[in-house]
């Protein structure tokens, strides 16, 4: 959720800039700044939309070698070009870059700046006033900003220039994630390292409360109590080229293709030589000490979760809860004696869950993160990790990172049962390379999914997704993923609740996407089906090979029925995909959405 980007060296920076924010838009994009240092001046320029639209306002002819840039989600006022950052003291002697949230600017606003003239409705303007105001009353710019920092509630990643000093970004964080990435001749601050990986794959991480001096040659880096410390670098394990499209039209359906491989990555990452499932033994002993887990996480990630209590009761036989990370910290249910809480997270910076996560660590219960971001906050912060290896997801709706949680959480879950002794029915290892080949045979179907698509979705306002057990959790799935990038109201429900209310939605043409993958559920789905095909709905049948009948839409290949969701949530990405494209919206970038999450 917005997106950072800085750079000291000896190249002209504007172009390293706008490529570094093309690279993150996918953080944020209502709007868009940088501020070059050029010869003569700090040059600001700012533009509401996309980085394309920055690029032209830009033009050819700013050039300089130290500079900051931004790709905004709005927080603080709406989207514009006066909200939208670098952010500078009205004076012009500070300019500003931001992620994160002030909770008390106003405040601050109120006691140390009644006589400054605000230009934005951003909270970030009341942190570069202040850093004015320290300067103003004899601080250096150091200082003024370590003064600042000290006043600020809530979370940062901050990067500042002052106009009269050459060479220098002054740069701090808390809670949102930030990095400086190495190099021989420059140095660079980036919010994602896939940012920069063009330029560089050293990087070092930052920790909340620092402060950094960056200049072209030097990171000095101080921490909260004024002294300088000593941190390794770390070389960021990401090909650049898994951070471009290649020759697919969108992220998303590169992502979607991605899957098999992501698979097959994560049946080899997580076996040893003996084929035997493996994972950490820390992580072991959490499982084997519990005697209930908590999942927390948001979104496609809860939706993840959902599926994995089912591993963990069926095959651990662990009591498992899974909870919306945003209602946990607020509404914290009952704890079991000694709980584990599993945090899922693709990008490992979801806010909401950090949230949980610093108060389950302050009760002294053991965590665990399972992300797709090596040495993300989340991953970081947790006492364990798992993750997920399906390489960068750049799309904002989650597709490669669902599956491969989904597969993670059963590997997880059969170590779990293996070391506690329970009876073991499955050879997943060799179940998931029989998945691998079954989403392979839907990859391969998309131009069938496509014609579902013009024929159930190509004109309605809403939809449904109907299924029961672990059918009902894939609707919830693909209803969220149809309605985020295609803006169709569209929601999932377990097939046995909808003639408890919400049947009454149902009209004449209504889609419903009746999907069936599970023998002890088969006839009762099709039964829900029937009341709302009685009603009007068309009724998209998606079943499994085994339980077919004749007229149903599309047939997935049979698999073991605990991984279906992994084959049967591809079609419901495709469909999301189509009705999107077909609609001509912006499938990778959807309307007021953000990729990583890191506001609560
Ligand atoms: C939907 C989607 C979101 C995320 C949610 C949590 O396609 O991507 O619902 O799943 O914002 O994000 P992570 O998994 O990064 O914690």
């Amino acid at each position: 959720m917005c997106g950072i980007v800085g750079y000291i060296g000896n190249d002209n920076v504007t172009p390293i800039l706008l490529k570094g924010l093309e690279k993150l838009e996918y953080r944020g994009y209502d709007s868009a700044g940088i501020a070059v240092k050029t010869d003569e001046s700090l040059e600001v320029v700012r533009e509401k939309g996309r980085i394309a639209d920055l690029t032209e306002k830009v033009g050819e002819n700013l050039a300089g070698h130290t500079g900051i840039g931004h790709t905004r989600w709005a927080t603080h006022g709406e989207p514009s070009v006066k909200n939208a950052h670098p952010q500078q003291s009205n004076d012009g002697q500070f300019t500003l870059v931001h992620n994160g949230v002030i909770e008390n600017y106003r405040q601050l606003k109120e006691e140390y700046l009644s006589d400054v003239e605000f230009t934005s409705d951003t909270d970030t303007e009341v942190i570069v006033e202040l850093i004015n105001y320290f300067s103003k009353q004899g601080q250096d710019t150091e200082n003024a900003f370590n003064s600042t920092l000290r006043l600020l509630e809530g979370s940062y990643a901050l990067g500042l220039m002052d106009k009269d000093i050459d060479g220098t970004i002054f740069v701090a964080k808390n809670k949102s994630p930030l990095l400086v990435g190495l190099g021989d001749t420059f140095n660079v601050i980036t919010s994602d390292a896939m940012a920069m990986l063009g330029l560089t794959n050293e990087f070092v991480e930052l920790m909340d409360g620092e402060i950094v001096i960056l200049k072209q040659d030097s990171v000095s880096i101080i921490n909260p109590d004024g002294n300088e410390v000593e941190r390794d670098s770390y070389t960021a394990e990401i090909d650049a080229s898994d951070v471009e499209k290649g020759t697919y039209d969108h992220y998303m359906i590169k992502e979607i293709n991605d899957q098999p491989g992501a698979m097959r990555k994560i049946i080899s990452q997580y076996q040893d030589e003996n084929e035997q499932l493996v994972i950490d033994d820390a992580i072991i002993e959490q499982l084997k000490e519990t005697d209930r887990i908590y999942i927390v996480a948001a979104g496609t990630s809860y939706h993840a979760g959902l599926i994995g209590k089912e591993y963990f009761e069926k095959w651990a036989k662990i009591p498992t809860e899974v909870h919306v990370a945003s209602e946990f910290v607020y509404n914290t249910p009952m704890l079991s004696e000694k709980p584990l809480f599993v945090f899922i997270s693709q990008s490992g910076e979801t806010a909401d869950s950090r949230a949980v996560l610093v108060e389950v660590k302050k009760l002294g219960y053991p965590t665990l993160t399972i992300t797709n971001v090596a040495g993300s906050t989340l991953s970081r912060e947790a006492d364990e990790t798992l993750l997920l290896y399906a390489g960068p997801e750049i799309a904002v709706a989650s597709t490669k990172a669902y599956t491969a949680q989904i597969a993670v959480l059963s590997i997880t879950a059969q170590v779990a049962a293996r070391e506690l002794g329970q009876e073991i029915d499955i050879d997943l290892m060799q179940e998931l390379a029989v998945v691998t080949n079954a989403i392979n045979a839907v990859i391969n179907d998309a131009s069938i999914i496509e014609n579902i698509v013009r024929e159930y979705l190509e004109t309605t306002r809403n939809a449904f997704f109907i299924g029961r057990t672990l059918d009902y959790y894939v609707g919830l799935e693909g209803a969220l993923k149809l309605k985020e990038i295609s803006y169709i109201q569209a929601e999932g429900f377990a097939g046995g609740e909808l003639k408890h209310g919400t049947i009454a939605l149902i009209e004449k043409g209504t889609p419903v996407f009746s999907l069936i993958t599970q023998d002890k559920v088969n006839l009762n789905t099709r039964g829900n089906a029937q009341e709302v095909e009685a009603r009007g709905a068309k009724v998209c049948t998606i079943s499994m090979a085994g339980l077919d009948e004749e007229g149903d839409d599309y047939v997935i290949p049979k698999v073991h029925p605990m991984l279906s969701p992994l084959v049967s949530v591809i079609v419901y990405q495709f469909v999301a995909y189509y009705a999107a494209l077909h609609r001509g919206n912006d499938v990778d970038k959807p309307r007021n959405l953000a990729k990583s999450v890191t506001v609560e």
